[in-house]
């Protein structure tokens, strides 16, 4: 069994690994969820701050706490052997060095093997700390969600010469800075591309693909609520739905209802 640094430079070397194809990445908030998916053998489970929307039916992720990820990493973590848990920092818990340190020590505690936070250059000091204290960090970069607010709404990012620019050189300081990976969403294929060809780690992407540029990224990350189809409410345009729980879901009522 690896501990969670070993499984992290075990994600790390799959940058240059052609022998396992692409990362799998997925997201799970509970036990059952996460033990099915690790037993199907993706290789990481995010227990991302999407929680909030998809689980607890918040508009946005600003309204998750810490101790919502922690009840959902504690739960996640029972449930998985293999994948790497990756614990989400949520808005507001990493707004120093100190206070990013402490989130992540929480989540490792409940059971995280690694922690994710999102934004770029502004975050190098407080990954530096987490690192220095032993914790692998993945670096989250491109169109933020703990900023939706301030961004008014979801906009692929990256289409313009200095958005372009700005992203890279984000990318490249979260690389120097030590993270071992990157979650990339909704940026064009084109930055996408550049970034991990630039980058020595692994690039994991979400939206910054389409059909005339496919995998842009090392690997893959989806929502596994938009995967399997059972948050009806709002689907994402670059999600790949696989089935249709929610139907299955209303089908079986029906039917329990109809039978009684
Ligand atoms: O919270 C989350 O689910 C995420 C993914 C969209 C990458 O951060």
């Amino acid at each position: 069994m690896m501990n969670s640094t070993e499984k992290a430079n075990h994600i790390k070397a799959r940058k240059t690994d052609d022998t396992h194809g692409r990362i799998s990445a997925l997201t799970a908030y509970d036990y059952p969820t996460a033990r099915l998916l690790d037993e199907a053998g993706v290789d990481i489970i995010l227990v991302g701050d999407s929680l909030g929307m998809v689980v607890l039916g918040f508009p946005d992720t600003t309204h998750v706490t810490l101790d919502m990820m922690l009840h959902h990493v504690a739960a996640v973590s029972r449930g998985v052997k293999h994948a790497l848990v990756i614990g989400d920092m949520p808005i507001n818990t990493y707004d120093t060095p100190k206070q990013a340190l402490t989130t992540a020590q929480a989540l490792v505690a409940a059971g995280a093997d690694v922690v994710k936070l999102e934004g770029g250059v502004g975050q190098v000091e407080k990954i530096k700390t987490i690192i220095a204290a032993g914790i692998p960090v993945i670096g989250h970069h491109g169109m933020l969600p703990q900023r939706v607010l301030e961004d008014g709404g979801y906009k692929k990012k990256g289409k313009t010469k200095e958005e372009f620019q700005a992203i890279l050189e984000g990318a490249i300081a979260l690389e120097q800075a030590g993270c071992f990976a990157l979650v990339l969403e909704s940026i064009t294929p084109e930055l996408a591309n550049e970034i991990t060809t630039t980058l020595s780690i692994p690039t994991i992407g979400i939206g910054c693909e389409n059909k005339e540029h496919p995998q842009t990224c090392d690997g893959e990350i989806a929502v596994i609520t938009d995967l399997i189809g059972s948050y009806p409410w709002f689907v994402p345009p670059f999600a790949t739905p696989r089935a249709d729980v929610s139907w299955e879901i209303s089908r079986s009522v029906s039917e329990y209802i109809d039978s009684l």
